[in-house]
C-alpha cells in the first residue's frame, strides 16, 4: 500500500541496511536524478566552447544534492576542477577517493593551511600573510602547491582589490613552494538583464590579466564566470567556468539564457498520510488560520518547516495526481496540509510532489523561493539533512 518493501522481523541487519539506503523509510524524501544530472552536464558541455574548462562547485553538499553525486557526475563529464566551501567537505570527498584538483573557496585561517596542504586542497589567496604562511607549510611538507589568486573586482567580499593585485602576485612568485596556477574573481550580478556591473568587473579583471601578461607571468586557469556568466557573458569565459547551480537544472534567474533540454535534478516528494473531511466553518491547524467555506477534503503531508519548507500560511501548492492542491492553514514543523477537494481521485498514500514535476505540472525551486522571499539557491540548500536523499 505504501510502496515500501515489508521487512520481516527475522531479516538480517545487512539486508535492512541495504534497503534503508534504497527505500526512504519516511513518507517524505528527496529524489536526486543522476541521469538528468549527467545529461545536464552533457548539455552544458555541448553549449560551451570546448577549450573552456569546467569547474564544478559542490559546496554545501552540492547545493543539497549530495556533493559526491554531483562531483562524480561532473568528473565523468570532463570537469577538471572541483570547488568546496570548507576543509571538512574537501576531506570528505578525498576520503571517498576523489583525487581531482579541488579549490577551497573563501578565506582560510592559518590553522587550516596544513590541512589544505596535506589533502591537496588548492587555496584561494588574497593577502600577504596567508601567502607567506601557506608557503611555509608547503615547504615544510616538501611540496610545491598550486594557489589561485582571488581578485576583488567589485563584489567587495573576498579578494585583493584589483588595483593592488600586482604586489601580491610578486610575493606569490617569490615563494618556491607556491605555484600561481589560477587567477579568479566573482560576479555580483551576471544573471540579470542589466549587465553593466558585470562588464565593469570584467574590465577590472582584464586590467590585472594585462598587467600579468606585461610582466610575462603565465597562468593556467583564469576564471570569472558562474552559471549566469556562462550563459550570458561569453566574452568572460576565459579558461574555465565555475558552475554550481546550472548543472542541477535550475537557472540563476528568470531572464538569463535557456539551454534546451536542461531539467531540474531534485524532486521533493511526500505521501498523503492522513485525510480529514471537514464541514463548513471548521478550521485547520495551529492558530485556526484556515476556515473552510464549505465541505472540504484536507490531506496531510509529513513534511514541514523542520524539513526546510517555508513557514507560510494559506499560500503555495503541492502536486497531487498531476494537479495543483493549495496549502491550507499554517505549515507546521513536521506537517503541511493541503486541500484536495477538487482532486477526488486522490487517495491515502498517494505520492505528492512538493518541488518538481508531476505530469504536466511543476512546482519550481523559484516558485518556492517566492514563498520564502528568497532565491532558488536558498531553497535547494535549505532542505534539511533529515529528509532522506534517494539517488535514482
Ligand atoms: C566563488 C564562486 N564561484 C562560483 C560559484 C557558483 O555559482 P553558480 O551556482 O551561480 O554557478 C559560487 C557560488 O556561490 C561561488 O561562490
Amino acid at each position: 500500500m505504501t510502496g515500501l518493501v515489508d521487512l520481516e522481523p527475522n531479516e538480517s541487519q545487512e539486508h535492512f541496511e541495504e534497503l534503508r539506503h534504497r527505500i526512504p523509510l519516511r513518507s517524505a524524501w528527496i529524489e536526486v536524478d543522476a541521469g538528468r544530472l549527467q545529461r545536464n552536464f552533457e548539455i552544458i558541455n555541448a553549449d560551451k566552447p570546448p577549450q573552456v574548462r569546467l569547474l564544478s562547485v559542490v559546496k554545501d553538499e552540492g547545493y543539497g544534492h549530495g556533493a559526491l553525486t554531483v562531483a562524480r557526475a561532473a568528473l565523468r563529464a570532463g570537469a577538471v576542477y572541483l570547488a568546496v566551501g570548507s576543509i571538512e567537505d574537501g576531506v570528505s570527498l578525498r576520503e571517498h577517493g576523489l583525487d581531482a584538483p579541488m579549490l577551497i573557496l573563501g578565506q582560510r585561517q592559518e590553522a587550516e593551511l596544513p590541512w589544505c596542504v596535506r589533502h591537496d586542497l588548492t587555496c584561494a589567496v588574497a593577502d600577504g600573510p596567508t601567502v607567506q604562511a601557506l608557503a611555509r607549510v608547503a615547504a615544510r611538507a616538501g611540496k610545491r602547491v598550486p594557489v589561485h589568486l582571488k581578485l576583488n573586482t567589485g563584489m567587495n567580499r573576498y579578494g585583493v582589490r584589483w588595483t593592488e593585485a600586482l604586489p601580491l602576485v610578486e610575493r606569490i612568485l617569490a615563494e618556491h613552494s607556491l605555484e600561481l596556477e589560477g587567477v579568479f574573481s566573482h560576479f555580483a550580478m551576471s544573471d540579470e538583464a542589466d549587465k553593466s556591473f558585470a562588464l565593469l568587473q570584467l574590465e577590472r579583471f582584464q586590467i590585472v590579466l594585462a598587467e600579468l601578461e606585461a610582466r610575462g607571468v603565465g597562468v593556467r586557469y583564469r576564471h570569472l564566470c558562474n552559471s549566469g556568466g556562462l550563459l550570458d557573458l561569453p566574452q568572460a569565459h576565459f579558461d574555465m567556468v565555475r558552475l554550481g547551480l546550472l548543472p542541477l537544472g535550475v537557472y540563476p534567474s528568470q531572464v538569463c539564457r535557456r539551454l534546451a533540454g536542461l531539467e531540474p535534478v531534485m524532486t521533493v516528494k511526500a505521501r498523503l498520510v492522513a485525510i480529514q473531511e471537514i464541514g463548513p466553518g471548521e478550521t485547520v491547524g495551529y492558530g485556526l488560520r484556515y476556515q473552510a467555506p464549505s465541505h472540504r477534503r484536507i490531506a496531510v503531508l509529513p513534511l514541514g518547516y523542520g524539513d526546510g519548507f517555508p513557514r507560510v500560511r494559506n499560500r503555495g501548492f503541492v502536486l497531487v495526481q498531476g494537479r495543483r492542491a493549495p496549502l491550507v492553514g499554517g505549515v507546521a514543523m513536521d506537517a503541511l496540509t493541503i486541500d484536495i477537494t477538487d482532486i477526488p481521485e486522490a487517495q491515502l498514500w498517494d505520492e505528492a510532489v512538493v518541488m518538481g514535476r508531476q505530469g504536466a505540472e511543476e512546482i519550481s525551486a523559484h516558485e518556492i523561493a517566492q514563498l520564502k522571499n528568497s532565491v532558488s539557491y536558498d531553497v535547494l540548500t535549505g532542505w534539511r539533512a533529515r529528509l532522506p536523499r534517494v539517488c535514482i
